[in-house]
């Protein structure tokens, strides 16, 4: 976060603009950077010409972000690590499950499954790497206030006995799986190692975004390094804000810079970053087959896995995968029940 004086060495920013800047959640040179020099002149009351002015020396001061050797992508690809959903059929489908270094959207209408499937991921990623885990901790970005402690409960006991008997061996937390208090010892180790935040508009989205990097960098040669960050929902606050044709231009700029900063801390830290993204169902609507979303579009090429949940009958699910690199589309099964995910 830049302070007020830090923005008054751009070109054209006194010490008012430096405040209405911030106060417009421009509080940091990646921010200002990306956006455009009308949004810019609109909050910040300079002319086009002086915003645009700003944006090219916010562009210069900030940091980008430097380039890395072959070799240095080769290592950090040999890095990657595979996270399960613990449903056989969709692990198989992923060749082994989530991973970490790329960014994996799950979409679907309401009530599909989504928030399930982060609330089961924050659980597994916990688990030693023989259970289907990565052995870290997970970041959970909430906007729609979805994040239920008493679900991880539910899917912690919904585990295996050979899972939870790992895990506790992991964390070394005497007892068996089924004793109470080595139960709630469990639980309590568990909810330590989700980071969970509220975002209440998108601005603040991009900020927690941002802040998931310092979290992972502090953990990074901990026990327990961040190996997921997840956003539910990704769209939701975006779609909220940036309404209207005009708009499109700004939402898809913001976006892009939000999803940047999340590949950032998957590429640095080795996590896998999930995220959810709500759409209408029926083909007939105004935005058209769903397995194509126009809403979903808007992540464009940045979300490298793909995959579409369907509601089917009672608590069954479809899991079809519809963009991944080098894996073929494919289509599973699974159920949602009180257990967590569970296969059909
Ligand atoms: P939106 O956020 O509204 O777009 O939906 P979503 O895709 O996130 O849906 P969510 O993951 O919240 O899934 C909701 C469905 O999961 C419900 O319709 C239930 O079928 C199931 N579900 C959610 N919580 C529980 C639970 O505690 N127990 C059981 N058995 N099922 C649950
Ligand atoms: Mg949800």
């Amino acid at each position: 976060m830049a302070s007020s004086a830090d923005l008054e060495n751009l070109p054209g920013v006194g010490p008012a603009t430096a405040e209405k800047l911030i106060e417009n959640g421009y509080d940091n040179f990646q921010g200002i950077a990306v956006a455009s020099p009308a949004e810019l002149s609109n909050t910040a009351d300079v002319g086009e010409s002086t915003a645009h002015d700003i944006i090219q020396a916010a562009r210069d001061a900030a940091d980008i972000g430097g380039f890395e050797t072959g070799s240095q992508v080769l290592e950090r690809r040999e890095r990657i690590g595979k996270l399960k959903w613990l449903v056989p059929e969709v692990d198989e489908m992923l060749d082994g499950g989530v991973e970490t270094q790329s960014i994996t959207e799950v979409y679907g209408e309401f009530g599909a499954g989504k928030s399930q499937v982060t609330h089961q991921l924050a659980v597994n990623v916990q688990l030693p790497p023989e259970q289907g885990g990565l052995g870290g901790s997970a970041i959970f970005i909430d906007s729609e206030d979805t994040f239920r402690p008493e679900r991880i409960e539910e899917m912690l006991h919904g585990l295996d006995d050979e899972a939870i008997q790992a895990a506790m061996e992991d964390r070394e937390i005497e007892g068996a799986p089924g004793d109470d208090a080595a139960m709630d010892e469990l639980l309590e180790s568990f909810l330590d190692e989700i980071h969970v935040a509220k975002a209440f508009n998108s601005n603040h989205q991009i900020l927690l975004a941002e802040k998931a990097q310092e979290i992972a960098s502090e953990k990074e040669d901990s026990e327990c390094p961040v190996r997921l960050v997840c956003v539910d929902s990704l769209t939701a606050h975006f779609r909220a804000e940036y309404v209207g044709r005009g708009e499109l231009a700004n939402r898809q700029q913001k976006l892009n810079k939000h999803l940047h900063d999340l590949d950032r801390v998957g590429n640095l830290y080795n996590a896998a970053v999930v995220v959810t993204n709500q759409v209408q169902s029926n083909p007939d609507a105004f935005f058209g087959d769903p397995t194509k979303p126009i809403g979903g579009n808007i992540l464009g090429h940045k979300s490298t896995f793909r995959m579409y949940l369907r509601k089917s009958k009672a608590d069954k699910r479809i899991v079809k995968l519809v963009d991944a690199p080098n894996l073929p589309d494919g289509e599973a099964v699974m159920r949602v029940t009180g257990n967590g995910l569970e296969p059909e």
